[in-house]
This record gives C-alpha cells, structure tokens and sequence, in this order.
C-alpha cells in the first residue's frame, strides 16, 4: 500500500512547506501530497483559498501577489513556489519520491502546462512520478488534452453516479477517494476500469486496516511513518 504524505508530513511540520517536505522524507516516505493555488501566474504550494487561518496573510490567495507571498509563513515557514518544493524533494529523495500535485487555486492550467516539461527535463521526475490531481476534473480534461502523457487522478468527494465515465473521460490513473464514502463496490468498479484506489485522509491504523482488506492501493497521512508501519501490518 502507497503512502502519500499528506501536505507533506503535516502532522509533523507545517503543512505544504519545505519543512513539511523534509520531514517526509526524512521519514522514509516514498510518496507525497501538495496542494497548489496560482498567484501572478506561479504556481505556489498552499492548500486554502484563502490566506488567513493557515498564514500570516489575508484574504483570496488568487488576488494576492508574489510580493505580498514573500511577507507571510504559514508556522514560521514561507510559502514556497511549486518549483522550489519538486527541486527540493527530488534532490532529497534522490529521484525516489511520487509527487501527487493537486491543482486547487484559480488559473492553475496554463502555468502547469508550460511548466511540466521542465520539471521532467530540468528536474528530472519521471512521468509517472508526477501524478496530478484535482477535484476540478475540467481542469484534468484540459491538461490531458494538452498533455496526453501526464498521469491524471480526479479527486471524488463522494461516489460517482457515473464511474465509468470519470475514469474514462479522464483517462485516470488512480481514483482519490475520502475515507467517509469508500467501499467495496467501488474499490472492484475502479480496479476492473484499470483504475487504482488512493484514500484521503487517513491516520487512524484501524482504518488502514479496513482499507487494506478491501483492496485499497494507497493512502494519505498526515503522519506517513504511523501509516507506514500500520500497512506494513499484515490485514487482521
Ligand atoms: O489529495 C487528497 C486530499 O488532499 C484532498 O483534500 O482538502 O486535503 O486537499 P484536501
Ligand atoms: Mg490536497
């Protein structure tokens, strides 16, 4: 069962940082989640919309600019570009860590799309090492138009009516399902469709356990270590 770290370690450090990212790999994790929004037309990795709460900012995070991103952390920690966190973690990791990129922010398509080569060819992630998700599947649609290689996973909140067509309309890799709505059923619809079953957010090892027994293929943890040896376990 893969492991993504959730925000990074977010458990561990704050989430969506380099520090986060560190952490995650420092702890042995093989795979790791970030959100990104847009601001200026760079790609920065942050999950709200908005910047308080989470920051030291305020207001729409779209509306913001990379000036004001420079005055503001999120737990002591700056807000990093999205470049910066995939250089980061593959020069850490040694070209061994999945990265599932999920496009969250206003105008988030066309920064990804002219910056996807470059991180294969300057970077040097692997295609499949990028895995980029969304719950905005038009979003998806228009980046596997764009670029019929990338590895595409649609985010569900709940289930489909129409699993079939969420699988084949986007061409998608994995399937990223909440914890909340997952079962069996949908878990054998998804492998029979070629798909593969990845569940958010999950810490707690009774459900890694659950999951494991239905077939689940992977995982999002806040604290990828905890999740990590929980999987390990053999399926009670
Ligand atoms: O990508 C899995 C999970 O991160 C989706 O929800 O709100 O935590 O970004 P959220
Ligand atoms: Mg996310």
């Amino acid at each position: 069962m893969l492991v993504f770290a959730h925000r990074g370690a977010s458990g561990y450090a704050p989430e969506n940082t380099l520090a986060a990212m560190d952490k995650a790999i420092e702890l042995g994790a093989k795979a790791i989640e970030l959100d990104v929004h847009c601001v200026e037309g760079e790609l920065v990795v942050f999950h709200d919309r908005r910047l308080e709460g989470k920051s030291t900012g305020h207001g729409l995070i779209h509306l913001s600019t990379q000036a004001d991103l420079t005055q503001m952390t999120v737990g002591g920690q700056p807000i990093p570009s999205l470049w910066d966190v995939l250089a980061r973690i593959n020069t850490i990791a040694q070209g061994h860590c999945t990265v599932n990129i999920e496009l969250k922010g206003v105008g988030c398509v066309a920064p990804f799309v002219a910056m996807y080569p470059k991180v294969r060819d300057e970077l040097g992630f692997s295609t499949q090492q990028l895995l980029i998700s969304s719950f905005n599947h038009l979003y998806l649609a228009q980046i596997k138009q764009q670029l019929p290689q990338a590895v595409i996973a649609p985010l569900l909140g709940g289930i489909p009516t129409d699993l079939a067509k969420v699988v084949s309309d986007l061409h998608a890799y994995s399937l990223h399902l909440d914890v909340a709505f997952i079962n069996q059923a949908i878990v054998d619809d998804a492998h029979q469709r070629g798909a593969k079953v990845y569940v958010y957010t999950v810490d707690n090892a009774e459900d890694i356990n659950t999951l494991k027994a239905i077939g689940v293929d992977g995982i999002f943890s806040n604290y990828p270590d905890k999740a990590m040896a929980a999987a390990a376990l053999p399926v009670s």
